[in-house]
C-alpha cells in the first residue's frame, strides 16, 4: 500500500519518491514506463536472502522478463573493478537500451547500480528501491551515483536521476542496529539544515521510537526527502547550494578513511562530524551555546555517536585528502543557526586542529 508521495523537480527531471508498506504497486509503476524490454534487479545476497521471494512475487505481476544480478555487499565492493563483470552479465542477457535496472538495497547497491545504469550503452533507465534508512532518506534521492577507486571514495561517478524511488518500509524490519544509526544521523543532519517543526519533533523523540512501523520513521523519511528535494531541485550538480548537504561530512569522511571504513558506518562518522561542524559554527558564525546543547542532547537521545575518539592530528591529515581543500584553509559547511547553513566557509587548519582537540576532550554524554 502506498503511504505517501513527494515529487522532486529539477530543470530537466521530475520523478516521484514514494513510501510504501511493501512491494505491492512496484509492477504497476514499471508497466507505466514506456517500452521496457527487460528488468534487471541489482542486489546483494544478504538482501536477496530475505526479500527476493517478496519482490519476485510482485515483479511477476508486471509480465516483463526480469533477472537478478548479485553484487558483493560492503563499501569495498562499490568499486570500479566490479563493474566489468556486471556489464558483461548485462550483455550476456542481451540487455538493450530499453532495459530498466532496479537498485534494490542500501546506498552501496544504489550508488554502484546507478553508475552502471548511467554508463551501460550510454545510459539506461533505473529505479531506486532503498532498503536501508540511509538510502531511504538520502542516497536514493538526488541522482548522485558513484563508485570508488583505489585512491579515493566516490571519485568516479555521475549525476544520473532515477525514473522513480519506491521505498518499501517493511524491509527496515531487518536492519541491523548500526545501520539504523547510520540513517538517523543523516535524518538529524537534514533537521539541522531545516530547523523548524522537523527539528522540534525529532528533538522530542528517542531511539526506541524508531522502528519500521513507527510514525516517527515515516515522518523522518518524508521530511528528509522534502529537505533534500528542495535543495537538489535548485542545484542538481552542486555548483553551490547542494554543498550544504555535506554538513558534518568533512570531518566524517576523514574519520571513515582514517579508520579504514571499518569502525564506523558512513552515518556514524557523519554524526561525529556534525559535532565538529557545530563547534566550528559556534566559533566562527556565532551558533549559540543553547543550540549546541540542544543538538547534543538530541543526538544522545537518538543514541548517535558524538565523541571524537581519533587523534586530532590524524583526522586533520585525512582531511587534507578531501576535495574541499584550498590553500591553507579547508572549506566547511557550517550553521549560523538551525535552518541557516552556509557553505564554502574557509577555516584555517590551525583552527580546525584546535577545535578537533576541544572536541576530543569534551564530555558529551547526557
Ligand atoms: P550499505 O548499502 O552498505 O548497507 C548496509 C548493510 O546493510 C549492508 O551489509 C547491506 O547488505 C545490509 N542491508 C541493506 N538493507 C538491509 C535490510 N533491509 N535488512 C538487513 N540488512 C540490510 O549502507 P548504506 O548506509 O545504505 O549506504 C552507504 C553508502 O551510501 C556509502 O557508499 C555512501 O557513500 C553512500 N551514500 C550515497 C549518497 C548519495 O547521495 N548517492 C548519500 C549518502 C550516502
Ligand atoms: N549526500 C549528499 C548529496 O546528495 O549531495
Amino acid at each position: 500500500m502506498k503511504l505517501s508521495e513527494r515529487e522532486i523537480v529539477g530543470s530537466d527531471f521530475r520523478y516521484p519518491i514514494e513510501l510504501h508498506e511493501d512491494f505491492v504497486g512496484l509492477s504497476e509503476k514499471l508497466k507505466n514506463l514506456k517500452k521496457v524490454s527487460q528488468v534487471f534487479v541489482f542486489t546483494n545476497r544478504e538482501i536477496a536472502g530475505i526479500y527476493e521471494k517478496y519482490i519476485t512475487k510482485e515483479l511477476k505481476n508486471s509480465n516483463i522478463p526480469f533477472h537478478f544480478i548479485y553484487l558483493k555487499a560492503g563499501e569495498k565492493n562499490k568499486h570500479i573493478d566490479r563493474m566489468k563483470k556486471v556489464y558483461h552479465q548485462l550483455i550476456q542477457a542481451e540487455a538493450d537500451r530499453n532495459a530498466v535496472i532496479i537498485a534494490f538495497g542500501g546506498g552501496v547497491v544504489g550508488d554502484f547500480t546507478g553508475f552502471v545504469a548511467a554508463t551501460y550503452q550510454r545510459g539506461v533507465r533505473f529505479v531506486q528501491v532503498p532498503t536501508t534508512l540511509l538510502a531511504s532518506v538520502d542516497s536514493s534521492v538526488g541522482g548522485k551515483v558513484a563508485v570508488n577507486v583505489d585512491s579515493g571514495k566516490n571519485m568516479v561517478g555521475a549525476f544520473y536521476q532515477p525514473e522513480f524511488v519506491f521505498a518499501p518500509l517493511f524491509t527496515l524490519s531487518t536492519l541491523p542496529k548500526k545501520e539504523w544509526s547510520c540513517g538517523i544521523a543523516e535524518v538529524v543532519k537534514h533537521s539541522f539544515l531545516d530547523g523548524g517543526t522537523f527539528l522540534e519533533t525529532l528533538s522530542k523523540s528517542k531511539r526506541s521510537d524508531f522502528s519500521e512501523k513507527s510514525d516517527i520513521v515515516r515522518y523522518a523519511i518524508e521530511e528528509s526527502v522534502r529537505v533534500k528535494s528542495q535543495i537538489v531541485s535548485q542545484d542538481e550538480k552542486e555548483s553551490g547550494l547542494r554543498a550544504v548537504l555535506n554538513l558534518g561530512h568533512t570531518t566524517g569522511h576523514a574519520i571513515e578513511s582514517l579508520t579504514s571504513y571499518k569502525k564506523y558506518s558512513h552515518g556514524e562518522a557523519v554524526s561525529v562530524g556534525l559535532v565538529t561542524a557545530l563547534l566550528l559554527s559556534k566559533e566562527i558564525l556565532g551558533f549559540s551555546e543553547s543550540n549546541f546543547q540542544k543538538a547534543i542532547s538530541m543526538m544522545n537521545q537518538l543514541e548517535l555517536p558524538t565523541v571524537l575518539e581519533e587523534k586530532p592530528e590524524l583526522v586533520l591529515q585525512h582531511m587534507e585528502h578531501d576535495k574541499k581543500k584550498d590553500g591553507n584553509t579547508l572549506k566547511y559547511v557550517l550553521l549560523e543557526d538551525f535552518g541557516k547553513p552556509k557553505f564554502g566557509v574557509p577555516v584555517e587548519r590551525k583552527m580546525i586542529l584546535d577545535i578537533l582537540k576541544r572536541h576530543k576532550g569534551m564530555k558529551l554524554h547526557g
